[in-house]
């Protein structure tokens, strides 16, 4: 089969790395691409831009039989929808089922009505009542922009006054565009965070193993929220039973309600959630891989990807078993600033010095190549990634790798995984 990778980042440099492996993959494309893809498909320049007929027009010409879209923007500007109107197959949603991520309000309400747990929810589109409505809940508070955000479009306020600012960034000051017109204002939930991806074919979902994300850029979660500082697969806060309990009450529901509602969901639903005393509820829905979640779960993927892909298209996926093996982790290496404003065109040196091995990978997510040179492109650089028996040994063994590669302004957090171990030895 020729396959284009629609995506530049980490989550399509594991996707290029695995979907290189399947034995269904003659040839293989991604639009854009980065350098370290580089090693595993053709980068090509074509518009990925809605309406999206240029992107049809190369498919057609490069005789693709599978596109896999990994970012959540091109899903929600409709190229699910434009590509098979023009005939093609694609991994990925279409616009209505993206929704899940594009709207946190379509979310909420999808979620109230199949009963999956989550934190109570408001939506406001007047500055004014939402104000009112923080002064009569007091904080703790969360306030999110209902629109696509990068990830950033969410404050968690400790007092009034913070979550009276965030009102007003995102309403008055406008400071993630539309996304923020309309704003969700929720329970704030205490407990640990995992992440919980499956698959879906429209009727039939399967549950990936269990991820954890580690959102804050400092270690001991402080500071800022960024796209994922890091993370590890399996997550011992999701139990066997606490992992049955998302299935049933979250992913299962969720894909049944879309379909009660019309909505034929076939790609990655991504729950993000927050384990509490009281069971799962959800946080957020991605409509697609988590990013680093991936990077930490494909390499412990047994599974031809391109067949769970096909199966998820071909809703075949009652036939597929998920298998996976040993533990992985993923540090993510940034650019100095980042989340905020940093530079790019860094020159990254020591990638060489990685050993080569299927164990260890160096995925890219913000790089390209510079007159024969890697040099920096993007907040999010690289992600250091081992897979061992032991979790415990592959972050040892990702400290030690990220040790050999430098660039100015470099940082990384240098607890990911610590819970897992804390809660292991516990
Ligand atoms: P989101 O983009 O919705 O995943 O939110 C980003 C981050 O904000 C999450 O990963 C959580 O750490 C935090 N967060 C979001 N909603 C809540 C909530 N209701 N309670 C506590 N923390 C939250
Ligand atoms: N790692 C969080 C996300 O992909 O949204």
């Amino acid at each position: 089969m020729n396959i284009l990778i629609v995506g530049g980042g980490g989550r399509e440099h594991a996707l290029a790395w695995k979907i290189a492996q399947s034995t269904l993959c003659t040839k293989l494309y991604a639009a854009p691409g980065n350098p370290g893809i580089a090693a595993h498909a053709e980068c090509v320049d074509v518009l990925v831009k809605a309406p999206f007929r240029e992107l049809i027009e190369w498919c057609r010409a490069k005789a693709i039989d599978l596109v896999v879209v990994g970012p959540e923007r091109p899903l929600s500007e409709g190229i699910a929808d434009a590509l098979i109107a023009g005939g093609l197959r694609v991994f990925g949603p279409t616009a209505s089922a993206a929704r899940i991520e594009s709207s946190k309000s379509f979310a909420k309400e999808l979620m109230q009505e199949a009963g999956i747990p989550t934190a109570e929810a408001r939506v406001f589109t007047d500055p004014d009542e939402a104000h009112a409505y923080v002064e009569k809940h007091g904080a703790p508070l969360v306030v999110k922009a209902t629109g696509l955000a990068e990830g950033k479009g969410v404050v968690v306020a400790r007092t009034n006054a913070e979550a009276v600012a965030a009102i007003d960034s995102m309403m008055r000051a406008k400071a993630f565009g539309e996304a923020g017109a309309e704003v969700l204002i929720e329970e704030f939930l205490v407990g640990e965070e995992a992440s919980l991806l499956a698959f879906a074919d429209g009727s039939v979902v399967r549950a990936m193993d269990s991820a954890q994300d580690h959102k804050p850029v400092f270690d001991g979660d402080e500071g800022p929220n960024t796209g994922g500082m890091g993370a590890y697969s399996p997550a011992p806060v999701v139990t066997p039973e606490m992992y049955e309990r998302c299935v049933r009450e979250v992913l299962e529901p969720c894909l049944a309600t879309l379909r009660k509602r019309g909505i034929d969901y076939r790609g990655v639903i991504y729950a993000g959630l927050m384990i509490t005393k009281a069971g799962p509820k959800v946080v957020e829905f991605n409509c697609r891989f988590g990013d680093p979640e991936i990077q930490a779960l494909i390499p412990r993927l047994e599974n031809d990807i391109v067949e769970v892909m096909l199966a998820c298209i071909d809703g075949r996926l009652g036939e597929i078993a998920l298998k996976w093996r040993d533990a992985a982790v993923c540090v993510v290496v940034a650019s100095g600033g980042y989340p905020g404003t940093y530079a790019k065109g860094k020159v990254i040196e020591g990638l060489d010095a990685v050993p080569k091995n299927h164990d260890v990978i160096v995925f890219h997510a913000g790089t390209k190549s510079d007159g024969g040179k890697i040099v920096t492109n993007g907040g999010r650089v690289l992600g250091v990634t081992v897979k061992d028996e032991y979790l415990s040994v592959a972050i040892e063994r990702a400290y030690q790798i990220i040790k050999k590669i430098k660039f100015e302004g470099m940082h990384y957090r240098t607890d990911i995984g610590r819970k897992a171990l804390d809660r292991v030895k516990k």
